[in-house]
Parts: C-alpha cells; structure tokens; sequence
C-alpha cells in the first residue's frame, strides 16, 4: 500500500542535534551552540520522521524494528543467538531471551544494554525473559563449568587482558547465580556467540510464531501504547528529535 504521509517540517532545513550519549566524550562531541544560532526561519531542529531512516509503520511491531531500526551487527547476532537455543530444543522463554538479549544495542543504548533491553522489553514478554536479559550481562563474566561457559575470549580482545570487572557486575552475577531463572540467563550467555560468519543469513519473520506466542504486541504499536517503556520504542522510531 502506498506511503501518503506526508514528511513533517516541510520545505526547511532540519537540524539534527546528536543525543549527548553518543557524543560526550569523542572528538565528535556535539556543538548545540552553534546548531542553535542557526535557527532561522529555514532552520529547524528536527522532529519526527527522519528521510534519512526507512520509515516505520503506523503500527510499529518488534519485527519491524528488526527490518527498519536495529544495526546489521544486532540483527544477525540476535536473530543466530535465537536460532541456536531453538535448534537445541530450549524453551520459549530461553528462545526468546536470546532473541532480546543485546536489543537496547540494535538502536538504543551500548552501556548496561542488558539493563537497559530488559526494561524495554519487560512490559511485553515474561517475566522470566526480562530477567534472563538482565542478568546475561554480569553472568557473561563468569565462567560456569558445569555448562562449559568460560569467559568469552572475545572480551579479552574488546576490553584488554587486564580488564577488571566491576564491582556492580559481580554483585548482580551472585544474585543471578542463586535465583531460580539462573540458567535462563546462563543459557543466553552459551548462545551469546557471534554466529553470522557461519550461518546463513536469517530472516527475523523466522520468529514470527514464536514471538506471536511470547511478545504482547501493543494494538497501538510499539511506542504508541502507555507501557513503561513505550518512549524507549518511539525514541528508537524518531532517534534524531530535538526534544
Ligand atoms: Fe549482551
Ligand atoms: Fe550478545
């Protein structure tokens, strides 16, 4: 069906100004100085639809942000992580965790992302899920021999051998090893693996079942119901509002 929405601040120039969080800290960092003495009758700082992005439907769904918004890197990652747990045989649950583990990194947010996935998602999936994507984070650290988890090799090559793990990181890993969803969690770090180099590309509609059955898709559309974190989904539909 054809697109007839019109794009909004027609006919100016829209002014993107970063978010600080991807910018403090790197030569890149933001000058909203010099983007606010800009404005002018022609200058606006942009809100809504970026042309930029593909754009997202009325109604967005968690799939959509897979096709429209999450990072190629993200997509693969998730979508093999979740592939893997299903071909194992593993429960709806463990599926889906892996299937959400790294979410806020697709579009949203690096630091804590297993923090900051399992409050985007946890209006919409089990309870068990949410937590299992909250604490994949801090047990990705911590070798668990009885599955065979050790700690990634990767992660001595992102961050350095000398890499020290923080103090908040071991606290909730001891939390998540006594709990009663421990191996949930345990199991989304086995999967936690980049696969992409030797599978062959998934499409995110191979989920399609599973997610109808695991995710409560707002009628809405993500970002556009009242949950919790609703303004997390819209600020991954619009990431280059002004305000
Ligand atoms: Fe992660
Ligand atoms: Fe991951």
């Amino acid at each position: 069906m054809a697109d007839n929405r019109p794009w909004p601040q027609a006919g100016r120039i829209r002014m993107i100004a970063r978010s600080p969080l991807g910018n403090i800290g790197t030569p890149e960092a933001a000058d909203d100085h010099h983007l606010l003495s800009m404005m002018d009758a022609k200058h606006v700082f942009m809100m809504g639809d970026n042309p930029a992005l593909p754009r997202m439907p009325e109604k967005p769904t968690l799939i959509d942000f897979f096709k429209y918004r999450f990072n190629d890197i993200a997509v693969s990652h998730l979508l093999g992580s979740a592939k893997r747990a299903m071909d194992a045989g593993h429960s709806d649950n463990v599926v889906m965790a892996c299937l959400l583990h790294d979410i806020s990194n697709g579009c949203l947010i690096r630091p804590d992302h297993g923090y900051w996935g399992a409050q985007l998602v946890a209006p919409y999936v089990a309870e068990e899920v949410a937590w299992a994507v909250k604490y994949h984070q801090s047990l990705r650290y911590f070798a668990d021999e009885s599955v065979d988890y050790t700690y990634p090799e990767s992660y001595h090559r992102f961050f350095g051998p000398d890499y020290v793990v923080p103090e908040y990181l071991r606290r909730d890993a001891a939390i998540a090893r006594k709990h009663k969803w421990y191996m949930t969690a345990r199991l989304v770090t086995l999967y936690d693996v980049y696969f992409f180099e030797e599978m062959a590309p998934i499409a995110p509609e191979y989920f399609t079942d599973l997610i109808a059955r695991n995710f409560r898709q707002p009628a809405e559309g993500l970002g556009h119901d009242d949950s919790p974190s609703s303004h997390m989904w819209r600020t991954m539909i619009w990431p280059n509002n002004f305000l």
